[in-house]
């Protein structure tokens, strides 16, 4: 039997260059309370949000992405015909097929490359890192474009007190090559589909359709549904402590820790996992939830953009990500940032 050929990538990878995409329209609190009964003052002390944006009719899944790849291409120094792998995670591209990757790679210039997309809510963009990061070690490609996006404003009830005043739109990109020094820490993740109620799809597209179904007769509309009480405790006590997994697994200990940059889910979720990481007061800590909401797959690179353009974080700091979300799904790992 003749063995196989097989290859070996660079030693090491990183991300070389991140860019966002924000949606025009910005909607605040006092908006939000004129679809739900809250108020200003209860949203910004249970969230932290002051306000979000929602993408406006041009502003499609197609059009964020663009913008933040581009953003992301140009810093990285990457031409578009160099990457060979293209990765969208989102769970809002509304197409059960084909994968808006594959239009966004043809769009780009990155003629021929490999692309799919990844469905894993929250979690996406520190997936999509993971599934990067061994791509480029493997050989299977040399440099890979990730991008988590979403339109969650789509899937959202405006009439839901729990939903309505969270969820937001935007995008964010990263591209990921080989590096002569390690740039990105071993990924610690995992899934708990036990609770895969807690947040989902209220109703599968054909039955959502499907008038039959509903008492009035009528179609309804697929709507993002959450128990957020079980959330928030699953996210601010056991992903802290995958939190922790993912430092001990990259080497590196609170106090060598630059940058916390978790999934903007909810600014008491971030307070409660520094609390329990210990991280040291002089850590940055990402806070784009207050402008920008959760905007699920794309809230780690918004973040990660919004330290880095406002020099509150540097290239070469070490910084810890963290997503988590719908499934239930999670991945964290340390990176150095670009
Ligand atoms: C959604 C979230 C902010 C709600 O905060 P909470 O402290 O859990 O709030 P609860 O649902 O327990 O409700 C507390 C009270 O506020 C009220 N309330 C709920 N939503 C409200 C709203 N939008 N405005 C005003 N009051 C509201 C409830 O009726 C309840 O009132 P009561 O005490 O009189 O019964 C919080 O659970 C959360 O952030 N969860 C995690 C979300 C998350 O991470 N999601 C994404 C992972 S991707």
């Amino acid at each position: 039997m003749t063995g196989l050929t097989v290859q070996t990538g660079a030693q090491f990878s990183a991300i070389l260059g991140i860019g966002g995409y924000r949606p025009r329209r910005v909607v605040d609190n006092a908006e939000i309370c004129t679809y739900i009964d809250s108020s200003d003052e209860w949203i910004r002390t249970r969230s932290g949000i002051t306000e979000r944006r929602w993408a406006s009719e041009d502003e499609t899944v197609k059009m964020m992405s663009l913008a933040a790849a581009r953003k992301a291409l140009e810093r990285a120094g990457v031409e578009p015909g160099q990457i060979d792998t293209v990765i969208v995670a989102t769970v809002t591209h509304l197409h059960q097929t084909p994968a808006i990757a594959t239009t966004i790679a043809s769009e780009l210039g990155a003629t021929g490359a490999a692309a799919f997309d990844i469905s894993a809510a929250c979690a996406g963009f520190c997936y999509a890192t993971a599934m990067a990061d061994s791509l480029v070690r493997s050989g299977a490609s040399k440099y890979v474009l990730i991008i988590g996006v979403e339109r969650l404003s789509d899937l959202t009830d405006k009439h839901d007190r729990s939903t309505a005043f969270i969820f937001a739109d935007g995008a964010g990109a990263a591209v990921i090559g080989p590096s002569t020094t390690p740039g990105i820490g071993p990924v610690v993740w995992g899934s708990d589909g036990d609770q895969a109620g807690l947040i989902k799809q209220s109703e599968p597209w054909n039955r959502a359709m499907d008038g039959d179904n509903f008492d009035d007769g009528d179609p309804h509309w697929p709507v993002l549904q959450m128990d957020g009480n079980p959330v928030f405790k699953w996210a601010a006590y056991t992903i802290a402590k995958t939190a922790a997994e993912a430092m001990d697994a990259a080497g590196v200990r609170p106090e060598d820790l630059d940058v916390f940059a978790p999934h903007q889910a909810n600014n008491r979720i971030t307070d409660a996992m520094f609390r329990a990481l210990k991280l040291p007061s002089d850590v940055v800590i990402a806070r784009d939830i207050i402008n920008h909401g959760n905007t699920s797959a794309a809230s780690v690179p918004l973040a990660l953009e919004t330290l880095l353009e406002s020099g509150q974080a540097h290239s070469g700091q070490t910084c810890l990500i963290i997503g988590f979300g719908a499934g239930l799904v999670y991945a964290g790992q340390v990176i150095i940032l670009p």
